[in-house]
């Protein structure tokens, strides 16, 4: 399955990804996490990123699209995946569709998670990563069993640069103007399927796994 989480800030596309992904054997593709890694190996591209991302603004289509069609022809990726902040916008959506009409491929569902602002602004605000293998927790909803530390690998955790409540405010603004309209545009493409994204994420993942119906539950 070739899938597409489209949501706001904060809405869990990470944290569903991940677990959808493990469900059905694909791998998640995250832009901000391919735009993150580009940063902290100070790539060309990484260095171009940064300002916008700081910012809480949408890196520029060449750069992301560069990331995306690269990833695409990596093995994993061959027979399904998920993708997770990409495409962003209408152009971004139009760009993948022609990345994947050379290979032969189209999206086959896309699950759009939506929350209330003020439960996606608690959910940033508390978030905290791992540096070394991206694992998410959260402070009060999901902490570590040990403080700053990950569960999984024994990473550091951290708060991202672009996690303070005022540039969470412009990223949700920036979803609303850029990215809300491809609600419209995968619905009219038959392929949209909305989920609420309140509640437990295991709650959650059922909301989404009931909308795939190729999907063995
Ligand atoms: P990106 O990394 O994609 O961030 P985002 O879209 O703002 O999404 P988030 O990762 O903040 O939220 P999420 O929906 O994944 O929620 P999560 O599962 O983590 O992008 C960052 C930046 O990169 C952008 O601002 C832009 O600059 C750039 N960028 C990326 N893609 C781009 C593109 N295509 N084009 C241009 N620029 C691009 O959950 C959040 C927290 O809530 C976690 O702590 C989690 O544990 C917790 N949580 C999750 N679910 C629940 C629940 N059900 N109940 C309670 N807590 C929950």
């Amino acid at each position: 399955m070739r899938l597409v989480m489209l949501g706001p800030p904060g809405a869990g596309k990470g944290t569903q990804a991940r677990m959808l992904g493990e469900r059905i054997h694909a791998p998640q593709i995250a832009s901000g996490d391919l735009l993150r890694e580009a940063v902290r190996d100070q790539t060309p591209l990484g260095l171009q990123a940064r300002s916008y991302m700081d910012k809480g603004s949408l890196v520029p289509d060449e750069l992301v699209l560069k990331l995306i069609d690269a990833r695409l022809d990596q093995a994993d990726a061959k027979s399904g995946f998920i993708l997770d902040g990409f495409p962003r916008s209408v152009p971004q959506a139009e760009a993948l569709a022609r990345m994947l009409k050379q290979r032969g491929e189209t999206i086959s569902q896309v699950i759009a998670i939506d929350a209330p602002d003020e439960e996606l602004v608690k959910r940033i605000s508390g978030r905290r990563t791992c540096r070394n293998c991206n694992e998410m927790y959260h402070m009060t909803f999901d902490p570590p069993a040990k403080p700053g530390i990950c569960n999984k690998c024994g990473g550091e955790l951290y708060q991202r640069d672009d996690d303070h409540e005022d540039t969470v405010r412009h990223r949700l603004q920036v979803y609303d103007n850029a990215t809300k309209p491809l609600l419209d545009y995968y619905g009219k493409a038959g392929i949209l399927s909305q989920v609420d994204g309140t509640g437990r994420p295991d709650e959650i993942l059922d909301r989404i796994l009931a909308k795939l119906p190729a999907v063995a539950n």
